[in-house]
């Protein structure tokens, strides 16, 4: 069954968001690394890699059912955070607004009574759950340093370990 313009268009935007956020993660590592905080760098960068592999997922699902992709415009990205903490606090927003749009695209499909991509969409339902717990457990820990500067060198050390795993 062929997908319907209204679920094309809809996951040609997730598709640019995705794109997005690998942007914005790529900033906050920029950002990162003037501060001195390498492993989050690498943490950051990791996380950008991750969104391009949930973009990458959504181009072959388009084109695996004879539709096309298309690239838009991506805004400038913030380029600086007033902490770590603040950097973290963002990223989190921004997958929460990410997951926002995931489930609306859900309600796309069941409307446009498409099984077929609301099946390929539970992907990233849970993997959006993952997002959020991940961003969230960084905030937890970063707090529990607080304005420890050995705390954070040592929570830099750790988080520059993070390997990709989507
Ligand atoms: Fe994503
Ligand atoms: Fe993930």
């Amino acid at each position: 069954m062929a997908i319907s313009k209204t679920m094309s268009d809809a996951l040609n935007t997730q598709f640019n968001k995705e794109l997005n956020s690998a942007y914005l993660y790529e900033s906050m590592a920029a950002d990162f690394y003037a501060g001195n905080l390498p492993g989050f760098a690498v943490w950051m960068t990791t996380q950008a890699g991750e969104e391009r592999v949930h973009a990458e997922k959504i181009h072959h699902y388009l084109t695996e059912n004879g539709e096309r992709v298309y690239y838009a415009a991506i805004p400038e990205p913030q380029a600086e955070w007033k902490s770590p903490l603040a950097a973290i606090q963002g990223a989190l927003a921004h997958e929460k607004f990410i997951t926002k749009s995931i489930h609306d695209l859900v309600r796309t499909a069941r409307k446009e009574d498409d099984i077929a991509t609301e099946t390929f969409l539970g992907w990233y339902v849970t993997e959006q759950i993952e997002e959020e717990s991940t961003a969230q457990s960084l905030i937890d820990k970063l707090e529990m340093v607080g304005d420890n500067r050995f705390g954070l060198y040592q929570l830099d050390k750790e988080v520059s370990t993070r390997q990709q795993d989507a």
